[in-house]
């Protein structure tokens, strides 16, 4: 079980006028843990440096007690697949994760009980011998996933896997990732809200490289509490509420059209409902950068 501290960490990139990373401060204990953020929000750079890639301009991460300059230790520590991971697609499934194994250290006399062993967890015993480039986009992230476990690292993480995915690979993958995390800590960054609701209750939102909420799902959930409504609007109304409002939910109903809606202050003629996840996700973004601008 791992312990990972993070603490007011900075990143700037060179030529950059923001900050990639702004003053992050985290704990993450064992079990999963969701990152999630849309496009160029921080979490590939937040891994990166975790995963001692990259290095950060101010603060300090520590993996049980070691901090990340100490690259060696910690990455024997952490299994890693990156968002974009490339195998040599005419290599067979078996021998690609050999050849990992060589460079991972591991003894030879277990590397090939070790490579069964995670292609039985992972499901792909039967893509053994197959070669890289005939598998699908399931199965190369679930292929991914056994190559950064092949240390038996006390951390895994694993940036954007679901990206492309089919809803059945996804689920897979999901499904997968949630039973490692039983016995290790596993960070999953995603920009999809579902891929953390369907796993974790733990979280933190990055958003312009700032982390703008940190905890579980239920807290998540009462911030947002009272800016969420449902109402009902005559076709012809919708264009002009649709100027004021930000919708989240729009059902049309023959001549009307039910809404769901966010709005800073209470609304007099709708409903307050709770809101989902994702809605709770789209306020909090709105709030962040309504306060910067
Ligand atoms: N190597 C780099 N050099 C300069 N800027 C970078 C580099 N990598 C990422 N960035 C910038 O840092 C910000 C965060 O990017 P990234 O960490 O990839 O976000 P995410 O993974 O959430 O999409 C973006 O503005 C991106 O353009
Ligand atoms: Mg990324």
């Amino acid at each position: 079980m791992a312990t990972i501290h993070i603490d007011n960490l900075t990143k700037r990139y060179r030529g950059k006028s923001t900050p990639a990373l702004n003053h992050i401060s985290l704990e993450i204990q064992s079990g999963m843990f969701g990152l999630l953020g849309k496009n160029g929000a921080g979490k590939s750079t937040l891994l990166k440096i975790l995963t001692t890639l990259e290095q950060p301009t101010a603060g300090s991460i520590t993996v049980n007690g070691i901090a990340i300059r100490n690259k060696a230790k910690i990455r024997n520590l952490i299994g890693y697949l990156p968002q974009h991971f490339g195998f040599y697609p005419n290599m067979k499934v078996f021998d690609a994760l050999t050849y990992l194994a060589i460079l991972a250290k591991v003894p030879p006399r277990q590397q090939k009980h070790r490579i069964n062993q995670l292609l039985d967890e992972v499901n792909l015993s039967a893509q053994s011998t197959a070669k890289i480039k005939s598998l699908s986009g399931g199965m190369l992230q679930r292929l991914g996933i056994a190559q950064a476990l092949i240390n038996d690292p006390q951390v895994l993480i694993v940036d954007e896997p679901t990206a492309g995915l089919d809803p059945e690979e996804r689920i897979r993958l999901r499904n997968l990732l949630t039973s490692f995390a039983q016995n290790r800590t596993v960070i999953l960054s995603t920009h999809i809200v579902s891929d953390i609701a369907a796993t974790t209750n733990k979280l933190g939102i990055l958003n312009e490289g700032n982390l703008i909420f940190h905890g579980n799902s239920q807290k998540l959930i009462a911030n947002a509490k009272g800016h969420l409504f449902e109402t009902r609007l005559l076709n012809d109304q919708l264009p002009h509420f649709k100027l004021n409002h930000q919708l989240t939910e729009q059902i049309s109903e023959d001549s009307s059209v039910k809404i769901r809606f966010l709005s800073q202050n209470p609304v007099s003629d709708a409903t307050p409902v709770l809101p989902t996840l994702e809605e709770v996700y789209l306020y909090l973004q709105t709030v962040h950068e309504e306060v910067i601008k």
